[in-house]
């Protein structure tokens, strides 16, 4: 095990040693309740000392420039360096939150452009940077659509999500105080019409749906099923964790959906889930721009840029602040260095690469890991577990933990809930294919060692720094600070 920074704390060490302070002390400007009475207790600990205790952990976790991670829905591609030097600029990186418009012109144009980048790639006329994360715009979405009927005077209380959705789909709708119906899957992966058809009435606000889905389908209905929950005046809401598929070639807003969000970290590049911050954007149709979160970027008749509060039939604020602005430099940079053409390759080469992936495994391993839903799929795909299980008596939890061994990140798994044993795997544009040939090899691998002896993969991981853990108790009991 390695020792914890404050475990490896030594008093008197330093990293850094301030200059002496030359202006006047400012003792008075924080009120007293806020101050403590002893200083933090923070490590002490020299510069080489730290950059080797995290050098030591970062190799000890399992992340994205060490080796491939086809986590399903999560869109874990290559976050290119360049960003990283572009978000550091110090324009960038250093700007306060709190800076007057006038001063920020440059932030404020990246943001605005970057608003018209999205608008374009959606289909949508108008977009808000303001979400924190897809779960967020998911939230802005729902309540986008309360203002929007309420402004009509209705009062509508049920949202409709297909059994495939994510789950911060029925989570957003709970929160924000709608019932949550669910919408059975056809044979061909798609929403089943005339399940919808049964549930929809003017008592439904919207339709949340992701296309292409969780099951990494594509819904060939969608302009059907647009029709019908506008004809009951609902609208329709696009889960955008999905927008890695048909980037530059399909438009949500063209398909009939009224509101967007965007999963930057994900489709757009960033280092996310652990690795950092997200933003969850939205673009919304005409109707409803009246009602996006505040404060808008705009464009004054001066030609400056500006913070608009001015906006009485506005949802309000999600967060403080204008949102995390490293992500949008990022996303920007990335829209900016592949052009709308290299976008559509984006989506083109992502969903070549999921269906050569999902060909060789069924190639190497059809017969225990069948697709879930045998069509061309797009983006990912999901395999079946169930075959494998009976068989070979592991699970799909066994074969994620197997794969640890073998230099691979899991897939996704138990994800979507309506397939048995499911493993949802995401490979993304920006692998090669020796590295999916490797990957389906591995997968043959753990099969047929298995067949010999269950027990490597019901024991894996073997070479991990940690073996396998509780992690039902992790979620339910999380002890989630160093004690002291
Ligand atoms: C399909 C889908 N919808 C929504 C979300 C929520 O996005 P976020 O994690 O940014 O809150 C995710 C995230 O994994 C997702 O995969």
């Amino acid at each position: 095990m390695t020792a914890t920074i404050f475990e490896k704390s030594v008093e008197g060490r330093r990293a850094f040693v301030a200059p002496e302070l030359d202006v006047p002390r400012e003792d008075d400007t924080l009120p007293e309740r806020f101050r403590r009475a002893e200083p933090p207790k923070l490590p002490e600990i020299s510069e080489p000392e730290i950059v080797r205790h995290y050098t030591t952990l970062s190799t000890k976790n399992f992340h994205l420039d060490k080796g491939f991670y086809p986590l399903g829905s999560c869109t874990m591609k290559h976050n290119p360096k360049l960003h990283e030097r572009v978000a550091a600029l110090p324009g960038h990186a250093r700007l306060h939150p709190l800076q007057a418009p006038a001063r920020a012109q440059g932030a404020l144009q990246l943001m605005w452009e970057l608003q018209r980048a999205l608008a374009e790639i959606a289909g949508l006329p108008h977009v808000s940077l303001h979400p924190a994360a897809g779960s967020q715009g998911e939230l802005a979405g729902v309540l986008l659509t309360r203002a929007y009927h309420e402004a009509r005077g209705e009062h509508r209380h049920r949202i409709l999500t297909p059994d495939t959705a994510h789950g911060t789909n029925p989570a957003t709708v709970t929160m924000a105080g709608y019932e949550v119906v669910k919408l059975g899957t056809d044979a061909d992966g798609g929403v089943d019409v005339d399940d919808l058809r049964s549930k929809v009435d003017d008592d439904v606000a919207s339709l949340m749906l992701t296309n292409p889905n969780t099951l990494g389908v594509f819904d060939r209905n969608i302009e059907e099923i647009a029709s019908v929950v506008h004809d009951v005046g609902a609208t329709l809401y696009y889960d955008g964790a999905n927008l890695n598929a048909v980037m530059g070639r399909a438009r949500p807003g063209d398909m009939g959906f009224d509101i967007v969000h965007y999963n930057l970290h994900k489709t757009f590049t960033q280092p996310h889930g652990g690795g950092g911050p997200g933003a969850g954007p939205i673009a919304v149709s005409d109707r409803i721009e009246p009602y996006l979160p505040k404060p808008q970027v705009v464009r004054r008749e001066d030609g400056t840029l500006d913070l608009d509060y001015d906006r009485p039939e506005s949802i309000g604020r999600l967060r403080g602040f204008q949102g995390n602005f490293g992500v949008f430099v990022r996303s920007y940079a990335y829209i900016l260095s592949l052009g709308a053409d290299g976008l559509a390759d984006v989506s083109d080469t992502a969903v070549l690469n999921a269906n050569y992936l999902m060909a060789r495994l069924r190639e190497l391993a059809g017969e225990h890991l069948p697709a879930a839903f045998d069509r061309t799929c797009m983006h990912e795909f999901v395999l079946t577990g169930g075959p494998m299980k009976k068989a070979l008596g592991i699970r799909t939890a066994d074969l994620a933990k197997r794969l640890l061994d073998k230099g691979f990140h899991p897939p996704t798994v138990y994800f979507p809930l309506l397939v048995d044993e499911a493993l949802l795997i995401e490979p993304t544009e920006t692998e090669t294919k020796e590295t999916l040939d490797a990957f389906a090899e591995a997968v043959a691998e753990i099969l047929a060692e298995a067949a010999e002896d269950a027990s490597l993969a019901k024991e894996a991981p073997h070479t991990t720094p940690v073996r396998r853990l509780d992690e039902a108790g992790a979620a339910k009991r999380p002890v989630i600070r160093q004690p002291l």
